[in-house]
């Protein structure tokens, strides 16, 4: 079966930059440039009051010095955060970034993006739209369109339903369970987006036989990296920006 196009480079560089720099910041995806990585995954969600920003967690305690869910906060708060400090001084006040700041460094530096709707509990389907529109406005002109993923089916639906033009992709912890075919026929996905630990030859050759690229995180060996390309994945998400070099 003819693959669909994936215009995403082999390498892509996970939240930013790995663990080298606070991770979905802009300083964490200028890093990773600066290693030569010309793709990057984050993770994006709502405020309180619907502007979409960079944070991988529901709550905010983890990576600012803020307290509590990220949905229960307008932005006027969340801009003031730090979102640095957590991670090392170096970092010290660096903002938690809007989705609209990310996507303009983005495109302006020609780096690919796979944005990971990552919804707050209950706000999947709002989320996946939002993020979906968003991307159709900001991205209409770029040479490589973003690529969505998410572990909601219910996100991916309803971005599919907003923009369905976008590529999507459906992500799924491991271990794999059985239905990942159906749910990725189901949200009209192009590739399975898997944890690289569930993967093996035969679900890379079955995800190919239906039509589907591969695309898996995170991957931080590169002994591993090299197995899976060897097994034909498309694309390995990593933390080790520094380690694993850029791959096209
Ligand atoms: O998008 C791949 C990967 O980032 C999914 O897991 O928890 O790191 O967002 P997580
Ligand atoms: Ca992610």
């Amino acid at each position: 079966m003819q693959l669909p196009p994936w215009p995403y480079p082999k390498t892509i560089a996970h939240r930013g930059a790995g663990k080298l720099a606070p991770e979905n910041t802009l300083a964490a995806i200028r890093l990773g440039v600066s290693f030569g990585y010309r793709a990057c995954e984050f993770d994006v969600k709502l405020s309180q009051d619907n502007v979409l920003l960079l944070m991988h967690d529901t709550d905010l305690d983890r990576t600012s010095n803020g307290k509590g869910a990220v949905a229960a906060h307008p932005w006027t708060l969340l801009s003031q955060l730090d979102a640095g400090a957590w991670h090392s001084a170096a970092y010290a006040g660096e903002v938690i970034p809007t989705f609209e700041n990310v996507v303009r460094y983005c495109n302006a530096n020609e780096v690919a993006m796979n944005v990971e709707i990552k919804p707050s509990p209950g706000r999947g389907r709002e989320t996946g739209t939002a993020v979906a529109l968003a991307c159709a406005a900001w991205c209409a002109n770029s040479n490589t369109p973003p690529l969505l993923s998410s572990f909601s089916t219910g996100a991916l639906l309803a971005a599919k339903d907003a923009a369905p033009q976008l590529p999507r992709a459906h992500l799924f912890q491991d271990p794999l369970l059985a239905d990942w075919l159906e749910k990725c026929k189901l949200v009209g996905a192009v590739a399975l987006d898997a944890n690289w630990k569930s993967l093996s030859e035969a679900v890379v050759k079955l995800a190919h036989d239906n039509g589907l690229r591969v695309a898996c995180y995170t991957c931080n060996e590169i002994a591993d990296a090299e197995k899976l390309w060897t097994w034909g994945v498309d694309s390995v998400i990593t933390d080790a920006v520094d380690r694993i070099a850029f791959r096209v």
